[in-house]
């Protein structure tokens, strides 16, 4: 197992753009696990072959398809992420921007619950890349954190973590990022 930590003077979200760039190709086929208001799924639509976007909640999908309205090539799924690896036979990535939809119901947040049973169904998968954007700074976030970095410390899997310099250490959001 490696673990590389990198610190990096850019915000979080585009930490996560610059990394998946690194990671996909025009015939790519990524799920966007948390669609929220879009902002990922728009970035992704842009760059790859086809985006499967999953959200809990109809507004999250509402407004994701209103920011991606000039885009064809994304199935959105009104449901939970740990339906992924059953829906989707094949794929080449899975990105998580984890918590809860921003400006919308704070109690619609992903759960340490449902984080665990997707990233187990995954990991027996063994297939593409994941990427996830974790946030401390909340109870559920924090436990979802942990968790995490315990879950790939047990895999023996190789591992990044990517965190900016400027956000105070307690709350600052952070990147995992592994391959199988
Ligand atoms: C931080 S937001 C995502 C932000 C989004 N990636 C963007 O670019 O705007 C997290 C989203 O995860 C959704 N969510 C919570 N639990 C979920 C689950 N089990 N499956 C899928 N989405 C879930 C929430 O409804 C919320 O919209």
């Amino acid at each position: 197992m490696h673990i590389k930590v990198t610190y990096m003077n850019k915000r979080i979200n585009e930490l996560a753009h610059d990394l998946i760039l690194e990671h996909i190709h025009s015939d790519s086929i990524i799920v966007d696990a948390t669609t929220g208001n879009g902002h990922d799924t728009l970035f992704l639509a842009k760059h790859v072959k086809h985006v499967y976007a999953y959200d809990v909640l109809q507004t999250a999908i509402d407004h994701s398809k209103l920011l991606t309205k000039d885009y064809q090539n994304i199935t959105y799924l009104h449901k939970s992420h740990e339906f992924i690896t059953t829906d989707i036979p094949t794929y080449d990535g899975i990105i998580f921007n984890l918590g809860y939809l921003p400006g919308g119901d704070k109690k619609v947040s992903t759960t340490l619950e449902t984080t665990i049973k997707t990233l187990k169904s995954i990991h027996q998968k063994h297939q593409g890349f994941v990427l996830i954007v974790a946030y401390p700074g909340h109870d559920e976030g924090l436990k979802e954190l942990c968790f995490i970095q315990t879950f790939l410390d047990q895999t023996k899997l190789s591992y990044r973590i990517i965190k900016n310099n400027f956000e105070s250490k307690k709350q600052a959001p952070q990147i995992f990022f592994w391959k199988y």
